[in-house]
């Protein structure tokens, strides 16, 4: 059966960094709806440009958009034996899209990785972090997480920049639309018992340990 992990977690707690090795390690594509939009917006395309009036406040995008977007990204080949979803769904309404969604293809969740960091530390993390323009868009951290050559990036050679949305107003925007429209998911999936906690103010080696914990418990049962 397809694997579906899914990995939530607030603006900054790590879920990018994390899925460029889960991804790897389990043999997953990686599909994260803030980077599906981020690549619109660099191709200039209507869907990107709608994105952006969103993205540039903090706000979510409406979810018959974005659902419409990761369906079809969902039906890609490489995705036939099930993906990492970072940052979908972020709504309730999106996970009951998801449920339908993989229903329709035989599937279902598998399991629910939730990277806990409070707001102190996601602003830390926001305010210091440096992505690539390559198209798997890698993240790193002026402090935490920095590349071995300044503002290059290690794995494909990029520039390094900051993302519009990581100013601090709208960091501040973003972590407050988290705990409103995001966070409810917490004690969906918590009540259905596919959620698995982990503690994301850890190293970022000790979040990934616990997080292929989680997953190899999910995908043995
Ligand atoms: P999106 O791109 O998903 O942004 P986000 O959820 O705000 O999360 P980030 O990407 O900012 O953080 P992250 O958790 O990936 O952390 P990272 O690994 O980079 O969404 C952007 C926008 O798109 C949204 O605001 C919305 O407008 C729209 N959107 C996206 N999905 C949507 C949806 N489903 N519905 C509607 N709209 C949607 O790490 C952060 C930093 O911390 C890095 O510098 C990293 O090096 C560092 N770091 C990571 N882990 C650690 C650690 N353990 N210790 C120390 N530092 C660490
Ligand atoms: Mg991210």
């Amino acid at each position: 059966m397809a694997v579906y992990l899914l990995l939530l977690g607030g603006p900054g707690a790590g879920k990018g960094t994390q899925a460029d090795v889960l991804c790897q390690e389990f043999q997953l594509p990686h599909v994260a709806s803030g980077d599906l939009f981020r690549d619109n917006l660099k191709r200039a395309t209507p869907l990107g440009q709608l994105a952006k009036q969103y993205m540039d406040r903090g706000e979510l995008v409406p979810d018959d958009v974005t659902i419409k977007m990761i369906r079809e990204r969902l039906q890609q080949p490489d995705a036939k034996n099930g993906a990492l979803l970072d940052g979908f769904p972020r709504t309730v309404p999106q996970a009951q899209a998801l449920d339908a969604l993989l229903a329709e293809f035989g599937g279902k969740v598998t399991t629910v990785l939730y990277i806990k960091v409070g707001e102190t530390a996601l602003l830390d993390r926001l305010s210091g972090r440096w992505i690539c323009r390559g198209a798997q868009q890698h993240a790193y951290h002026l402090l935490f997480n920095p590349p071995k050559v300044a503002g290059k990036c290690d794995v494909d050679g990029t520039e390094l920049y900051q993302r519009a949305d990581d100013t601090a107003e709208v960091q501040a925007r973003r972590i407050k639309v988290f705990m409103e429209q995001t966070a409810p998911l917490i004690s969906f999936y918590q009540q259905r018992g596919e959620l698995r906690e982990v503690d994301g103010e850890q190293s970022i080696q000790a979040v990934t340990e616990a997080l292929r914990a989680g997953v190899k418990a999910a995908t043995a049962k």
